[in-house]
């Protein structure tokens, strides 16, 4: 068992290295290379986080570990290859994509995430899971953000491995990403033992605010400080940066991060028309349902103070409901 990670092990060290020779040094990268010098990943960046290209050709990576004497069944396990279908033999998984190494905390490749040039589906194609690679345990940037986050006592949370390679470059450095699976209770253990605080730094869509508001409850349940930087509606990090440069998302978006109250809040606030007096009262009763709970009086008052000018009604009344409120709820 132990002998057979080795080889997978192995075998993704191989892989990474190969597809990133071809990304740098052949014909076959090159339209890949264009690719992501367009869209803002720099040469130095491509060298840190060595990303690759996987040629069209079916066997590319076949030939290569056959010739190393790897057993190309291990390598079916360890989701490097593909069993053909309806004859034997094998052929390459990722072909014709982008090819970003997944580390494991030592720093050990142990699996891709393939991303396709341009449109088309699936834009992402990952590693199965495997002995080596569990989706559900696995934090994309690790072990370079490792040191960063130890000593800020924080991390950054994105979905995306490209947020976290941009953010990089904005020098935010103890980013981090799952593998575009939910976050799970495994992840919060293990973010727990590097950190103190989490900003939640999710896409500004709503499939991006879903998420912040199920990850929220999980990180708080460990005991973790959360809090929730909010991007502009329907760009993500990495879209972010690009357009308004690395001053200003260090400073308008991560330092502005808000309480997860407050970004439940502005969630909700946008979700409601407050034309008229119906939408108003539903917009009421949801906010005050958050804020009822809140155990600091200021801040329920500060939360007040704001609904108050938000709907047009004095604090006084608000006060007096959400007092009513916490008395049923205690
Ligand atoms: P870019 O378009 O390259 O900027 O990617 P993105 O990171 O902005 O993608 P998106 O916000 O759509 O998705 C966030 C993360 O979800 C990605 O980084 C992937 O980890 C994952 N993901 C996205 N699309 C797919 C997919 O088609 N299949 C799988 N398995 N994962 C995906
Ligand atoms: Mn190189
Ligand atoms: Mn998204
Ligand atoms: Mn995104
Ligand atoms: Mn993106």
């Amino acid at each position: 068992q132990s002998e057979l990670k080795d080889k997978m092990i192995e075998a993704h060290e191989l892989a990474a290295k190969l597809y990133h020779y071809i990304l740098m040094n052949t014909a076959h990268g090159q339209e890949a290379l264009s690719y992501l010098r367009d869209r803002g990943i720099n040469d130095k960046l491509i060298e840190q986080f060595q990303i690759g290209y996987a040629p069209t050709q079916w066997d590319t990576l076949v030939q290569l570990l056959e010739k190393r004497g790897f057993s190309l069944e291990a390598m079916e396990q360890a989701g490097l290859l593909s069993a053909k279908h309806q004859q034997p033999g094998y052929v390459d998984r990722f072909r014709d994509r982008i090819m970003f190494p997944i580390w494991d905390r030592n720093g050990k490749v142990i699996g891709f995430g393939g991303r396709i040039l341009g449109e088309g589906q699936p834009k992402y194609l990952n590693s199965p899971e495997t002995l080596l690679f569990n989706k559900s345990k696995l934090i994309y940037n690790q072990h370079l953000a490792r040191p960063h986050m130890k000593r800020t006592g924080q991390l950054v949370l994105f979905e995306g491995y490209a947020d976290v390679i941009q953010a990089w470059d904005a020098e935010v450095f103890n980013g981090i990403a799952t593998m575009g699976t939910a976050l799970t209770s495994e992840h919060v253990k293990l973010m727990k033992r590097m950190v103190e605080r989490v900003i939640i730094c999710y896409d500004g869509d709503n499939a991006g605010r879903a998420a912040a508001s199920k990850a929220i409850p999980l990180l708080e349940q460990e005991g973790l400080d959360v809090s929730v930087a909010m991007l502009p509606n329907n760009m993500d990090p990495d879209d972010y940066i690009r357009a308004n440069g690395a001053e200003r998302f260090r400073h308008a978006i991560l330092s502005a991060a808000v309480s997860p109250v407050k970004f439940q809040l502005l969630s909700l606030r946008g979700d409601h028309i407050l034309l008229e007096d119906d939408g108003k009262r539903r917009f009421l009763k949801e906010a005050l349902k958050l804020i009822a709970p809140i155990e600091s009086p200021t801040e329920r008052e500060m939360h007040l103070a704001e609904l108050s000018k938000q709907i047009g009604v004095t604090i006084e009344s608000l006060k007096q409901e959400c007092f009513d409120l916490r008395q049923k709820l205690l």
